[in-house]
């Protein structure tokens, strides 16, 4: 299926030196760029009045589903400046692929891929001039909300796609210096057969308590533990995590309950094309913790659209902290963090044609 986009400029997009100045430094999901995409579903009718058009606000009936049963779904990809001038998506497909899966477990109305990766395409063309230089780049937001008019308890018949744009520099205040995790122990993410594969909304809404308990414990971000044995680690708030150790192999959680991240699998490739050897399998925060004090654990990252590849320096938790490489950065984390950026920004050759150039 493909729809045509009508598009409509904004009759007042923002001035020059004003959008220069907000994007100096606009940190992380403040700034938006002037237009948005937008696309209707209606059962019977199926997607229709594709537009780009000026950024505004959405007309919402107060008993619009989405405001009760929080029947939402999003993504999140960021659109590249080459040196060259020209514009990259890393994997947008990928992105559409996994937006179409939340559609369905969310019972919501599957957005034909091409529909998702025109959309992306033609906000980051008609914002291109809301790309920053340098290690900034345009985070895209595509995002699904039911809003059909109805109390009942079902799936929506009507829902809104759209997409919108945030010039974005480090999701993290320090960049990519080391952050610092809480482990909750007090709640858990996801359980099986319930949502954590999928990016819905009401993940991270579940999650604002335990993040809201580790930066009140100093930390920067929330680590999640299994919802079953309360052992196993997941993943972090709204990214996932290596780990390295001192034999060069590394191991990250499997798949299942965790949000099957993009950069995840970006990184086991370019592991595995290496001939690194990646496990894919479950470790325990009382392992983590041995290992951390014996040596055998050399580093450990985070990793997201959003995060890039962020070391992880010290963990904290009701029973007790401990400290990975004394807290420092580590060279593997570093490394694979510079490759990934290196392709995504078109200065490394694309072996697996993850780069789409938009421009
Ligand atoms: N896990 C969670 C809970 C996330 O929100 C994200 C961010 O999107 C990720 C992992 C990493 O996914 P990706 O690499 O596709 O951005
Ligand atoms: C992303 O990395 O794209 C996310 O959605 C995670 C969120 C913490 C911003």
């Amino acid at each position: 299926m493909s729809l045509k986009f009508e598009i409509h400029p904004s009759a007042n997009p923002t001035p020059e030196k004003e959008r220069a100045a907000k994007l100096e430094n606009p940190g992380f999901g403040r700034v938006f760029s002037d237009h948005m995409a937008i696309v209707r579903y209606r059962q019977g009718e199926g997607w229709h009045g594709a537009r780009v058009e000026s950024r505004a606000h959405f007309p919402l009936d107060p008993a619009g589903a989405v405001l009760h049963y929080a029947q939402e779904i999003f993504e999140g990809l960021k659109a590249y400046k080459r040196d060259d001038g020209g514009v990259n998506l890393f994997r947008p497909d990928a992105n559409a692929k996994r937006f179409r899966s939340s559609a369905e477990r969310m019972a919501m109305a599957p957005l034909p891929e091409d529909v998702f990766i025109e959309a992306v395409e033609q906000v980051v063309r008609i914002d291109r001039a809301w790309i920053p230089g340098g290690e900034g780049s345009l985070y895209l937001r595509p995002f699904m909300i039911a809003n059909e008019v109805f109390l009942g308890v079902k799936p929506s018949a009507e829902y809104i796609f759209s997409v919108i744009a945030s010039p974005v520099g480090s999701y993290f205040k320090g960049g990519p210096a080391p952050v610092s995790i809480w482990v909750s122990e007090n709640y858990t993410r996801a359980a099986i057969g319930g949502t954590g594969a999928v990016k819905c909304g009401g993940n991270y809404a579940a999650s604002l308590r335990a993040q809201a308990e580790a930066i009140e414990h100093g930390c920067d971000q929330v680590v999640f533990l299994d919802a079953v044995e309360r052992r196993y680690v997941e993943e972090l708030g709204g990214m996932n995590i290596f780990f390295v150790f001192e034999d060069g192999s590394l191991s990250t959680p499997p798949l299942g309950t965790i949000l099957p991240g993009i950069t995840r699998d970006s990184i086991i490739t370019l592991l595995r094309d290496s001939g690194t050897v990646v496990r894919e399998e479950p470790y325990t925060i009382e392992q983590w913790r041995k290992d951390a004090a014996s040596g055998r654990l050399k580093e450990a990252f985070a990793c997201g659209t959003a995060a890039v590849i962020s070391p992880i320096g010290k963990v904290h938790s009701a029973s007790g902290d401990f400290a990975i490489s004394g807290g420092a950065a580590g060279p593997v984390a570093m490394g694979l963090r510079k490759m990934l950026v290196d392709i995504q920004y078109g200065r490394a050759a694309d072996p697996h044609n993850w780069i789409r150039k938009v421009l």
